[in-house]
């Protein structure tokens, strides 16, 4: 397989690596890395209802998976160094319910359920890659920072497959516990270090660099390719037309970042006649993207970006020491770490960047909760966001949208029984330390006697 390589982002430098190196940025110039591939000695498909074709011999584990399927569009690897345990079994679901909540015509709102994947979110779609190119490499201890979600995934990749060990590093007091219970069941060395997870980060990149240790964060390249599948799969569920508007949490920007890359080689391959418009919804209490590109103008620039501009931002941030805090725990993230990727697939897909508030969000969560499956807060920031976009008259009512619901429902359930619990205590250490201080789609219990009279009078049969 000598078709793939990884390239710097950096225009300007460009350099490129054999995929057999592990890399997590450009050796010369440290800008993120891409990997690219040679399309013309490729066999691409003629069109993408030929990946159709595939789910009639799904028998075959890599027709099975949802990302494999679509593997000449990530052709890195050969097919017996893949490393699958189902993942990408996810479902569009067409919403009008909910569409009409958030002022949409009917057929016009789609969300895209990523928490049905086997560790419950999106990050098996790269952790799938990240695992197989570790596999590729012969790495034996894989590690990765984690809000939650990346550490279940991870563990539950060396779990099932017994190919590595796996370290997972969180921050202290900041993982709900849905995640957290996960890495230990599945056995990951957890580490919980004293510090959030832009603190993990920064520690577990250091350590990976200086001993044998293969890191499966989004700055892995080889992750992101996996995670463009979940364009494949909007594209698929919507009979391969294009929507107009792709709605994503922005955290650590790993999905954004694939999610441009996968629209923009679909675009060249002559695979898709149009680009969607990509909403990147940051929490407001963990903006850095909202900010650098809406407030200070900050621009891909044919990849020449002002990194002036960004390292100032970060150290005003420092100096005031402003973490990141928002209920929405995965996407609390203050140091994006594809911020350059993200501001390239805004530029691609002519994209827009909003905040929106933790009460937006756990209110959109309970709505898409009470009209859908359910998802995480996070995920629920894209509701919030559709609701903001149509306030504004940037997405029109008859556009077709779709929305990405990352992780699922049961990731954190404290805090969906904390919005619908009539319990005041509950609400002012949960609730109110966010600012939210009112929860207008709670279905709290009714606590009732053990009696007939009482319980029928709870339901209402009298
Ligand atoms: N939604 C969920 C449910 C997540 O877990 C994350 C990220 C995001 C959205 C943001 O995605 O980083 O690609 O912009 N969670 C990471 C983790 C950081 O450690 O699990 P992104």
């Amino acid at each position: 397989m000598t078709f793939a390589f990884q390239e710097c982002i950096n225009p300007a430098c460009k350099s490129t690596f054999d995929v057999g190196q592990v890399l997590t940025s450009c050796p010369n110039c440290g800008s993120l890395l891409d990997i690219s591939y040679d399309w013309n000695r490729l066999p691409v498909p003629s069109s993408m209802s030929f990946f159709q074709e595939r789910w009639n011999n799904r028998l075959n584990p890599l027709d099975y998976s949802g990302v494999w399927r679509f593997r000449d569009l990530l052709p890195f690897a050969d097919d017996d160094q893949i490393v699958t345990i189902g993942e990408g079994q996810t479902l569009l679901q067409k919403n009008d319910r909910l569409g009409a909540l958030c002022g949409m015509k009917a057929g016009s709102l789609y969300l895209q359920y990523e928490g049905l994947n086997p560790s419950g979110s999106f990050k098996d779609n790269g952790m799938t890659a990240a695992s197989t190119h570790a596999r590729m490499v012969g790495a034996t201890m894989t590690a990765c920072a984690s809000t939650g979600n990346t550490s279940a995934s991870l563990a539950i990749y060396a779990g099932v497959t017994g190919l590595f060990r796996c370290i997972v590093f969180v921050g202290s007091g900041k993982i709900a516990y849905g995640k957290l219970s996960q890495a230990l069941d599945y056995g990951a060395k957890t580490i919980q270090i004293r510090g959030d997870f832009d603190d993990a980060l920064a520690r577990v990149r250091e350590i990976c660099e200086k001993h044998p240790i293969y890191l499966c964060n989004s700055v892995n390249p080889f992750r992101l390719e996996g995670q463009k599948s979940i364009i494949y799969r909007v594209l698929e569920g919507l009979g391969w037309q294009v929507p107009d508007w792709i709605i994503v949490p922005g955290g650590n920007l790993g999905n954004s970042s694939a999610f441009g890359k996968a629209l923009m080689e679909l675009s060249a391959l002559g695979l898709i006649d149009r680009i969607p418009r990509l909403a990147i919804i940051n929490a407001a209490g963990a903006s850095t993207l909202d900010s650098l590109v809406n407030d200070e103008e900050l621009v891909w620039n044919r990849g020449v970006t002002n990194s002036t501009l960004i390292g100032q931002y970060y150290s005003e941030m420092d100096q005031s020491g402003r973490r990141a805090l928002t209920l929405a725990s995965a996407i609390e993230i203050n140091r994006p770490v594809n911020l350059e990727k993200a501001l390239r697939a805004l530029d691609v897909c002519g994209g827009v960047v909003r905040s929106v508030s933790d009460q937006e969000i756990i209110d959109s969560r309970a709505m898409i909760a009470a009209n859908g499956f359910g998802c995480e807060p996070a995920s629920g920031a894209t509701i919030a966001g559709l609701r903001m976009l149509r306030e504004q008259g940037v997405i029109s009512s008859g556009d077709r949208v779709a929305c990405i619901l990352t992780g699922h429902q049961l990731k954190d359930p404290d805090l969906t029984v904390a919005y619908h619990s009539n319990n005041p205590e509950l609400h002012a250490k949960k609730l109110h330390p966010s600012g939210v201080f009112s929860t207008p789609f709670a279905n709290a219990p009714i606590v009732v006697d053990n009696e007939e009279a009482a319980i029928l009078q709870a339901i209402g049969i009298v």
